[in-house]
């Protein structure tokens, strides 16, 4: 088999990737190791900037978002025995939208069938050779048969535990960092306990309230990082969640917790973000930690990125853009990562020396929010890139 660029996962970065090599009449082949009703099904990320609905739209994905997104003008922020808000839309004119990225997918795997393009799913033993030559290939197994597929180009879109970055580790630079807590993640049948995302810093620790649907709720409690979730009841979660919450919410009495897992917060970022032919997007070159709803929108900003390289290659034989793929990417990159950071450093109990910086952190917290200079850079942050800064 022959095709022009061989994307390796069928996550966000990777999907919206062929979507968008398609409309450029790039041809591609998406190669994934799970099953497509998988990788529909996986709850997990679901809040979107302007930049990434202009994204969806411009890919021609972007109806369902419209009707079903459910829009967001202010968070909420409570700490210290009171509750702020920041105003987000008055300080930036920006919304963000809650869009849970299993309806992304869905979105952009129909369009994908749609335009008959190919994919594989349930595919294994994905190897990657030749990336220093002009013509790569990817071999797997699909339906127990070896096979080849040439290519220009490869992109590992392969996510954190994917074989692409493995494969130029020795090639790449490595930043991590690991924080010393974890966040128990629950999803609960009932509707959002307020029509605002809640941020609560409570001496106890962080209280994240935030939703998937009208009637599917997102919560995440700060817990240690070896606890077992099969050891949070639920009566243990309600009362430590309304202990967080402190009367900040409504009555979340009739929840059911359909999922209950331990989600690590790791920042992770390899540079550069290509190899000889081989470029990496999404998650496979890079993790935020959660606390401030960027990764998606970075995994699906890394494919408009590398399409655009992809474009100027093809049709107009210039290599500048994909040259530049990795500068470009890595600069909003390290922006996001940045404001993640602080939002985790102000928002957790820190076990080294306690009570004095949880002082810290509401002096922090209390000046980014009501300064109007500091509101303003908070809320630009929480919002992300504007749409008019997009190319497509
Ligand atoms: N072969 C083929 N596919 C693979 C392999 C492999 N060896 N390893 C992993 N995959 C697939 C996974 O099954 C998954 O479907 O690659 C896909 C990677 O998808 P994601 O992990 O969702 O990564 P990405 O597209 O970069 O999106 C990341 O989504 O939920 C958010 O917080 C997350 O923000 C991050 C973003």
């Amino acid at each position: 088999m022959k095709t022009k660029v061989g994307i390796i996962g069928a996550g966000p970065a990777g999907l919206m990737l062929g979507q968008l090599l398609s409309m450029m009449k790039i041809e591609n082949v998406v190669l994934e190791k799970q099953s497509q009703s998988y990788t529909e099904k996986r709850v997990r990320a679901g809040q979107i900037g302007e930049a990434t609905v202009r994204l969806l739209t411009d890919a021609g994905v972007g109806s369902r978002v419209f009707a079903e997104g459910i829009i967001h003008t202010r968070a909420k922020f409570q700490y210290d025995d009171e509750a702020r808000y920041l105003d987000f839309h008055a300080l930036t004119g920006q919304t963000v939208t809650i869009y849970s990225q299993q309806e992304i997918l869905k979105d952009l795997i129909n369009a994908r069938h749609k335009a008959g393009e190919i994919s594989f799913y349930e595919v294994s033993d994905i190897e990657i050779h030749g990336i220093n030559s002009n013509s790569p290939q990817i071999t797997f197994c699909h339906n127990n048969q070896r096979r080849i597929l040439e290519c220009d180009f490869v992109v590992g879109c392969d996510g954190f535990h994917g074989v692409s970055r493995a494969h130029i580790s020795n090639a790449l630079t490595h930043f991590e960092h690991e924080y010393p807590f974890a966040w128990l993640a629950l999803l609960a049948q009932m509707p959002p306990v307020s029509a605002d995302v809640i941020f609560a810093n409570h001496e106890s620790g962080l209280a994240l309230c935030t939703m998937r649907s009208p009637s599917i709720s997102r919560i995440y409690l700060q817990s240690g990082v070896d606890e077992d979730p099969r050891e949070w009841s639920n009566e243990k979660t309600w009362d430590l969640l309304r202990r967080r919450l402190q009367g900040g919410a409504a009555s979340f009495e009739n929840g059911i917790f359909i999922e209950k897992t331990i989600v690590r917060l790791r920042a992770y970022v390899s540079e550069p973000m290509q190899h000889g032919r081989l470029f990496l997007a999404g998650d496979a070159a890079h993790i935020v930690p959660p606390s401030a709803a960027k990764g998606l929108n970075l995994a699906l900003a890394d494919a408009r990125t590398l399409a655009r390289g992809f474009d100027s290659y093809y049709s107009r034989k210039q290599e500048d853009l994909l040259t530049a793929y990795s500068t470009c990417a890595l600069e909003q990159i390290w922006r996001d990562m940045h404001f993640s950071d602080w939002m985790v450093r102000v928002l957790h109990r820190s076990e080294c020396n306690p009570r004095f910086n949880h002082r810290l952190q509401i002096s922090d917290l209390h000046s980014a929010m009501t300064s109007e200079h500091a509101a303003r850079h908070f809320a630009r942050s929480y919002v992300g890139p504007a749409p008019s800064s997009l190319w497509i």
